[in-house]
Formats: C-alpha cells, structure tokens, sequence
C-alpha cells in the first residue's frame, strides 16, 4: 500500500515567529509513524523552518520554485538554493500560481523538472474550475494538465487534485467526485510512467480538506493523502487530519 501524505500548504501565512512556535508544537506531538507529513511555509520562513526541522520526521516544502538555476530573475528563488536550506519538497503549479501569477502547463513542468534535478521531491497540483466542471470539462483539463508527466521524474513525484471551487470555499468535493478524478490521474500517470510506478506514485486530494470530512476521503481507494490549506494553520485540525490519515493507514475506519 502507498504511504500516506499529509502536506500543510500554508500559503502567505505564518512569518518566523509563529512558524518556530507552531513546528515547536508540531514536533511535540506524537505523530504517528505511518504518515509522511510535510509542511510547506513561506519562503520567509523556510531558513528558520529548516533549522527546527533538521533531522525531525517532518518534512520541509517550497510553495515555489524557479525553472532555472541562477540567473537575472528577479523575485524568484532557484532549486539548488531550496535544497542547499534542506527543504525537500516543493509544490507546482498550485491553481493559485495558475489564476493569479500566470502559471501555464509548460512553466508548471519547467519548475518541477528543475526542482527534481536539485533533488527536490514534486507535488503536482492539477485541478478544474467550477466552469470547467459544469461544462463536462472536468477530464478533458486534467488530461492537458498532466500531459506532460512523462517529463518527470516518476521517483520525486506525487499528484494532487485540488479541484479549484473547493479551494477555501469550505465545499470540499464528494467522495464519488474525489475517487473519480483520483482514478482518472491514475490511469494518466499510467501512461507517463506505466502501469507498475502509477501504483506506486501518491495521488493527493485538496480542497477544503478538514478533520470533518479527512475519515471519508482519506478512505478512498485512489486518495493516497492530502494537500491542505486551511486546516494545515491549527495545529489540532492539522494533527486530526493526520490522525486520520494514520487510522486508515492501520485500516481502522473510525
Ligand atoms: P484549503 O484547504 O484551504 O481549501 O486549500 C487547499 C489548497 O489550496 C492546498 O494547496
């Protein structure tokens, strides 16, 4: 069975301070050793995370990273640097970089193949608008979306669905919505990498994940972990989301 992954993104939120103070109180929890869990701060905040998080059993993430090593880019921060600080991990292609900052297919790939180069681990983010979803064109993005897979690296990546109306809105999708876009990217990560490494390779739900509905969609057969906004911020609901994942990881389903 794939190990689960639970990934905090925290987005623009928690400086310094409050990140040395939730990781202290992160770390002193009694996390459970079944679940690989990352947490993804700011860029501000990664020197400090990654000194507290040296040698911890939690992992460091990148909300970012540039497709380059170096070079006049202003603004952007390169994958050898993101290792050389001791982060292992970095997300790509959020649909907040997609909407917001201009992220494309192609910038997407560049990124992760660079941070894959530097020894980075990958999570791919993927996912339909509400307008895409209601004009029955849910599959059709997340095949163009992930039709460049095959330029990765299957050993440094993980998926994630996120799709983008649950994004913070508190709508997370059904568990029948989730499985079905799980099972889809399955059958695409299949025909990037064939059959035996797609099942191998950790497909993560997000979108308005929380210790209310983790139980449920953390039990879907595709659903291999979560990416988790929100609740990632709260220590408790971040270490119930965890909990949860380890429930099913033990295959106890309360
Ligand atoms: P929420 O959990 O806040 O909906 O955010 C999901 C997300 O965007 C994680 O990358």
């Amino acid at each position: 069975m794939r190990r689960l992954l639970i990934a905090g993104n925290w987005k623009m939120h928690k400086g310094v301070a409050e990140t040395t103070s939730f990781l202290e109180s992160l770390l002193a929890e009694d996390l459970p050793p079944a679940v690989d869990v990352v947490c993804c701060p700011p860029f501000a905040s990664l020197p400090a995370a990654a000194m507290m998080l040296a040698g911890a059993e939690v992992g460091l993430g990148a909300q970012n990273v540039h497709w380059e090593a170096s070079g006049a880019f202003t603004g952007e921060v390169a994958a050898p640097m993101l290792a050389e600080l001791g982060v292992g991990w970095v997300i790509v292609g959020h649909s907040e970089r997609r909407t917001l900052f201009g992220e494309t297919d192609a910038t997407a790939v560049a990124r992760a193949r660079a941070a894959q180069a530097a020894g980075l681990e990958v999570i791919y983010c993927v996912g339909e608008t509400l307008a895409e979803r209601d004009q029955g064109a849910t599959f059709a993005v997340l095949e163009r979306q992930t039709s460049g897979l095959a330029e990765l690296d299957p050993r440094r990546l993980a998926l994630a669905y996120e799709p983008v109306w649950a994004i913070g809105t508190g709508r997370n999708a059904s568990p029948e919505q989730a499985e079905e876009a799980h099972a889809f990217l399955r059958v695409r990560l299949a025909g990037a990498f064939g059959g035996g490494a797609a099942e191998g390779l950790r497909i993560l739900y997000g979108g308005s994940l929380k210790p209310a509905n983790a139980r449920q969609l953390l039990a879907l057969p595709d659903v291999d972990g979560g990416l988790i906004g929100g609740a990632s911020l709260d220590l408790r609901s971040f270490s119930d989301i965890i909990r949860a994942a380890a429930a099913r990881a033990a295959g106890v389903d309360s």
